[in-house]
């Protein structure tokens, strides 16, 4: 990013608080950022910030005074416009091209490629109207960040999430960094935990929310790859045109799946949480309450990471997952020698922030032969940066 000129659109939504974050992780980065707000934008976050953010003034209207802010110079001048957040209204102005404030005038004029980090209500995200919208503004080849799932401002659960900033420049990075160092490649990745039926109600779960996995997946895409991610029950919806996504449920769902995808991958990463024991009886009916306690049989589910190293053929390449509580790197060592893998990637429950369901992770990678890399706590984007690089590093 050193060097980059990048002109981030603030529009108005709650989410502008984020782009103080965003205008900080773009200047340490290296890039030069030019902020525009629209009017309704200095009402979440104030100008002031951004500008002491990107120690550059923020441009709010296309005149100020006796100021003319030149939108054609602006669109000339920027590598990028990021439109961080997008509301529904920005995004309804952009596909239409109307042009009554200082973002959408700018936007109408840029040459560089545009990207755009939708943020807004569920229903508003979901309505046809801004789904064309988005149609529209995609098919004249602008770059869209996924949305995120989660709680809104509304209180309300669901997609339309801004992407985090740390994804955003992921995002840029990757593009910048033009690396399509996986095209032709194709990728199977699992993900999520597994749910093992006890009766048509109750299943056996983990607490794994498939974040580690989609955010690897991402990477794989946005790198050129052709991704099968094979999703346990997750919230999440990679949204990636690279990505096809095959949602499992129970262990044998996603050992199926991942064995006839395996077939054509050349690269398997395998980060889903998948229970080692299933009740060895699923009962038809719900099961009744009686006595003080119950006993469920469990009988081993199969071990999808242990069956395809025994498949792997020359030229194919594994990468696993170790989550561990205890012994973690002795542990890790011997999963990686008995699964056949090419490294392992081993989180430890002890570090804080990382693990199930949080949006940072520290890991460790471990290749044969007791080689490790140690790395720091991270964002989620930034860690499945760091695997697939050592990947590219490995495969060639
Ligand atoms: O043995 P453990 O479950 O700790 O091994 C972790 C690695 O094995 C992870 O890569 C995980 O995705 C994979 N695994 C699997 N199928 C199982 C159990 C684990 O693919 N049944």
């Amino acid at each position: 990013m050193v060097g980059k000129k990048i002109i981030l659109a603030v529009t108005g939504s709650i989410a502008a608080y984020k782009a103080a974050q965003l205008v900080r992780l773009l200047v340490k980065k290296g890039a030069e950022v030019q902020v525009l707000m629209t009017p309704s934008a200095t009402e979440f976050i104030t100008p002031l910030t951004l500008s002491t953010l990107s120690k550059k003034p923020v441009f709010t209207q296309v005149i100020s005074g006796q100021e003319w802010n030149s939108h054609v110079e602006l669109g000339l001048w920027a590598d990028a416009l990021v439109v961080a957040p997008a509301t529904a209204n920005s995004l309804a102005k952009l596909a239409q091209g109307i042009c009554d404030n200082i973002v959408s005038a700018v936007y109408l004029s840029a040459r560089c490629p545009v990207f755009i980090a939708p943020a807004m209500d569920l229903d508003m995200w979901k309505h046809p109207a801004t789904l064309a919208n988005v149609q529209r503004l995609k098919s004249y080849g602008n770059h869209f960040l996924p949305v995120g799932y989660g709680e809104l401002a509304s209180g309300l659960v669901g997609e339309g999430r801004m992407a985090e900033p740390e994804e955003i420049v992921a995002f840029l990075e990757g593009f910048f960094q033009k690396k399509q160092d996986f095209s032709g490649k194709n990728v199977l990745i699992t993900a999520g935990p597994t749910y093992e039926a006890i009766d048509p109600v109750r299943f056996i779960g983990n607490r794994s929310s498939g974040k580690m996995g989609v955010a690897i997946a991402e990477q794989f895409a946005a790198r050129g790859a052709a991704v099968t991610l094979v999703l346990g029950p997750s919230k999440l919806a990679p949204q990636h045109p690279g990505i096809t996504t095959v949602r499992v449920e129970s262990a044998k769902q996603m050992y199926e799946a991942s064995v006839q995808h395996f077939e054509n991958a050349d690269i398997a990463v395998l980060s889903a949480a998948v229970a080692d024991y299933r009740p060895a009886n699923v009962a038809e009916q719900k099961i009744k309450k009686k006595g003080d306690s119950m006993t469920i049989e469990l009988e081993k589910t199969p071990d999808i990471a242990a069956s395809l190293g025994k498949m792997k053929r020359r030229g194919q390449f594994i990468v696993g997952f170790a989550l561990e509580t205890n012994d973690e790197l002795q542990n890790a060592s011997e999963k990686l020698a008995k699964k056949n893998f090419d490294f392992i990637v081993l989180n430890s429950l002890q570090d804080a922030g990382a693990g199930f369901n949080f949006d940072t992770n520290k890991i460790t990678i471990l290749h044969r032969g007791n080689k490790r890399k140690d790395f720091e706590l991270k964002s989620k984007a930034e860690v499945a940066t760091d695997i697939v690089d050592e990947v590219s590093r490995l495969v060639g």
